[in-house]
This record gives structure tokens, sequence and C-alpha cells, in this order.
């Protein structure tokens, strides 16, 4: 088997045994690299007068971590510039929240570049390399620049925007070029690897063959979609553990027989939380009855917090909790409960599990693990229902939850009132359906279907996925 080196802008050591409160994506990712005797490399999260190109090596529960510290101004032009406040918007399909500046594409390939000098000296021959996500799109060009020759894969966790949206970044061409420089990439969705191809076939007039491989020139790259799952198996154990049942147990007692509606969301203007409020204020003047019988929990840890458009985001939240609050609160109750602060894994499951809806409504989302982690928590006998927005990847496969335009603050209302009413036998079906796809396409199937497309075997096929 060969050495796994896996690159991200964020590292997240394993916290504990099982990992601990890790997410699932850091879960499935230790686990291969703790099978492979492999490397997390990436930024440390910390701040240094100078960029020095120091490796500070740690291993914990069976992982290495390989991290670097990075200069204020690569953080500023690097992470709150290309890759928070160009790349993230425009690729969420928000180009009027994008900034082009030329500073921040020159800070990002620097620290690309950085990050690749900085690790070259660490891959051996046979390693796979693994890299990730929307801060590292040309980390395969620069390692290629300086000699590796070693497998390499690329996998997206946000959309890829459709071609003309694509067009408005400046030097987009470039930024595509980069992606042939690794052997396979990897999209969350369909719909994300065919609007790739769109771009390649009408820009780059490039074709796509029917193996998946995508060839502009003598270049070529194997482009899948991949959707990437929980840790269905690890938060199931979450959910049963004591932490979930006190969780559970306090929900149901604090809501005193009111139906609770549940949503999280790192506080991120593509989650469509405003949208959201709407839809359920309109909900609430819509039907007096419901009045005092129901409350919507919104869990938002603040996200981004020096990037303008995220300090916006978090006033207009404000703004329009309290007034909806203030317009339709009594002695005895508040229809939202914002909450700006996160939970750990377990305690959430059992919070959803208190949930009568999951409402999930981003405007737009690679995958949304939200979702999937809200199934898995309901009790199968009795479940809530999922209310998904049809612009998250993750309507795909969970197309039996109640897909919804989160733009329409009537369908997000009319949804809501169909759940309330749901018969259990529906409700049964329905999450069956999707239970079945959180179960089979989890983390580890993802993580599989990705490496075995790396390491050049045939695993997973394209009918699995879609
Ligand atoms: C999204 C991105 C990840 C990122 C995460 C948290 O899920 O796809 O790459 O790590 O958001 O954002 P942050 O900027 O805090 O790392």
């Amino acid at each position: 088997m060969s050495r796994l080196i896996i690159v991200s802008n964020r590292v997240q050591p394993p916290t504990g045994e099982g990992g601990g409160n890790q997410g699932g994506l850091a879960v499935a990712l230790s686990a291969a690299l703790r099978e492979s005797s492999g490397i997390w490399f990436g930024w440390s999260g910390e701040v240094a007068e100078q960029f020095t190109g120091h490796i500070n090596l740690r291993r914990a529960f069976g992982v290495t971590t390989a991290t670097v510290d990075l200069e204020e101004q690569d953080v500023d032009e690097y992470y709150n510039g290309y890759a928070n406040r160009t790349l993230w918007p425009l690729f969420h399909y928000r180009v009027d929240l994008a900034e082009f500046e030329s500073g921040f594409a020159e800070g990002y390939e620097r620290v690309n570049r950085r990050f690749a000098e900085t690790l070259q000296p660490l891959v051996e021959e046979d390693d796979l390399i693994w890299v990730h996500d929307y801060h590292m799109f040309p980390l395969g060009r620069f390692l290629r620049d300086r000699g590796v020759r070693n497998r390499m894969g690329f996998f997206l966790h946000i959309p890829w925007p459709p071609y003309r949206l694509l067009m408005s970044l400046p030097d987009h061409r470039e930024l595509v070029e980069t992606l042939f420089a690794y052997d396979v990439v990897g999209f969350q969705t369909q719909d994300s690897l065919e609007a790739f191809h769109d771009y390649v076939v009408h820009e780059m007039g490039g074709t796509v063959e029917e193996d998946g491989r995508v060839v502009v020139g003598d270049r070529s790259v194997l482009a899948r979609a991949c959707p990437i799952g929980i840790d269905t198996d690890n938060f199931l154990e979450a959910a049963r553990s004591p932490a979930a049942k006190d969780a559970y147990d306090r929900m149901r007692e604090s809501a005193n027989g009111r139906d609770m509606i549940v949503g999280v969301d790192r506080l991120d203007y593509s989650k469509g939380l405003q949208e959201r409020f709407l839809g359920y204020e309109r909900l609430l003047q819509q039907e007096e009855g419901l009045h005092g019988r129901l409350f919507l929990l919104q869990i938002a840890p603040p996200s981004r917090g020096d990037v303008q458009s995220y300090q916006e985001i978090r006033a207009g939240l404000d703004s329009l909790s309290g007034r909806i609050n203030g317009a339709y609160a009594d002695a005895e109750w508040v229809p939202i409960r914002y909450v700006n602060r996160g939970y750990p894994r377990d305690r959430l499951a059992g919070i959803y599990r208190a949930a009568r809806i999951g409402l999930v409504t981003p405007l737009r989302d690679g995958m949304n693990l939200v979702a999937k982690e809200y199934i898995a928590a309901q009790d199968p006998e009795d479940p809530g229902v999922l209310i998904l927005s049809r612009f998250a990847g993750a309507a795909e496969q969970l197309s039996d939850a109640l897909l919804i335009n989160p733009h329409s603050p009537e369908d997000i209302a009319d949804a809501i009132q169909k759940a309330l009413a749901m018969p259990l036998a529906e409700r049964k079906a329905r999450w069956r359906a999707c239970m079945d796809s959180v179960e089979q396409q989890d983390v580890m199937w993802w993580r599989r279907c990705f490496l075995s497309a790396l390491a050049g075997e045939e695993e997973c096929s394209q009918a699995d996925a879609a």
C-alpha cells in the first residue's frame, strides 16, 4: 500500500480514540492516514512574523501532521483574500460579493508555491498525494514544476460554477489549467462535473472520453463525481452516547411539548439563513394557530470574521431574528432561538433527534453534511422530516427529502406545514430512502471511491456515485 499525503488548508489532528469530536471528514482522512502511515500537511492556522518553511511535525492517535505557519500578509491575501473573498463567493454563484484584486491572486500563488516548496522534500517515491479544496488549486502544478512525478489527485469540496459564471474570474483559464497537473480531479456532484466538462469543452476545445478522462491537446485528467458522506457508523455511535442522550432529554424538556425545527450552519451567506428566517416568518404570518406551538433552533457558529461580507451577514441575521422575535414572541414563547456557538458532535446528534424537522436550506452548497447527520440521528420508528434545498449537493442523493427552492419563503413555509402534517408511514418511507444512501455512500465509501481512482484501480463506478 502506498503512503498517503493529504494536503488541505486546515489540518485537524485527531482529538481522541475513534475520532473524539472531530468532524466526519477528519475522521475519514485520519483513518486513511493511519492505515498507510501517511502525513497530513497544511497551514497551522498560526501567523508568524516571517515565513520560514519550518515544518511542525506531530503525531497524535496514530496520525502524523505536518504544519507550517504563514505570514500575516499571506493570510490576508491567500486565505481571507483570494480563497474567501474571490473564489468562495464566485463558486457559490455570488459574483456580486466576489472581489477581484490582483494582490489576492498574487498572494494565493505565492502561498501555494510556498506550500509546494515546503512539502516537496517530504514526498517519497511511491506516495499518493491528495489535495483538498479551493485554497489549493495550483499546488499540484507547483509540485510538478519541482519535479514531483507521483500520482496526485484533487478533490473540490465546494460547487464548481457554471461555465459563464467562471468566466468572470480574471485568469480563469490559468486556474483551470492547473487542474491538468493532477491525475484525478473529484467533484461532489454530477452537476459540478458537468459544469467542469462544459468549461473544458467550450473554453479549451477539449473532449470528454467515455471513461471519464477529460482531454485537452496532449494533456488529460480523469474527472469524477464522488459525493462525500458522513462517517455513519461513528456518528451512530455518537448518537447513542450518554452526551447525545442528555442533549436529547434536555432539548425535549426545554421544548415543553412544542415542535422543534433545527438548523445548524456555519454563519455564511451561502447557507441561506436570512431566506430561511423569512420563510419561517411567512409561516408565522400565515398560520396564527401555530404561534406558541413550534420554534426554530438555529445554531450558527460565526466564521471568517475578518471578511466584511461575513460581518454583514452576521449583523443582518442579528437584526432579522430580533425583528421576528420582537413581532411574534410573547411572555412564554420565543419563535427563534438563535445561537452563535458550535456544539460537539455527540450533543448535536441528540439535538437533531429531538427535532421534528431538519431545515437545511443553503442557496448553494457543495454537499452539506448536516443534512446527512440529521437523517442518521433520527429514531427509525418515529423519524423527523428533512427539508432540503435543491441547490445543496446532498439533494442529488437525498431526493426523498422535501426538496425546496431556498429563495422562496413561500416554498419554505409550505414545506414546514407539510412536514408537520406528514403521516408516520410517509415519514418512515422517506427517511428509509435517505438513510439507505447515508449508510451506503458514507465517508469511507467516498474515500475508497476517490483513492481507487487515484491508485488507477476501478472500485466505484460512476453509476455507483450517481
Ligand atoms: C467549507 C470548506 C472547507 C473549510 C470549511 C470551514 O466546508 O469547503 O475547506 O475548511 O468550510 O471554513 P474555514 O474557512 O473556517 O476553514
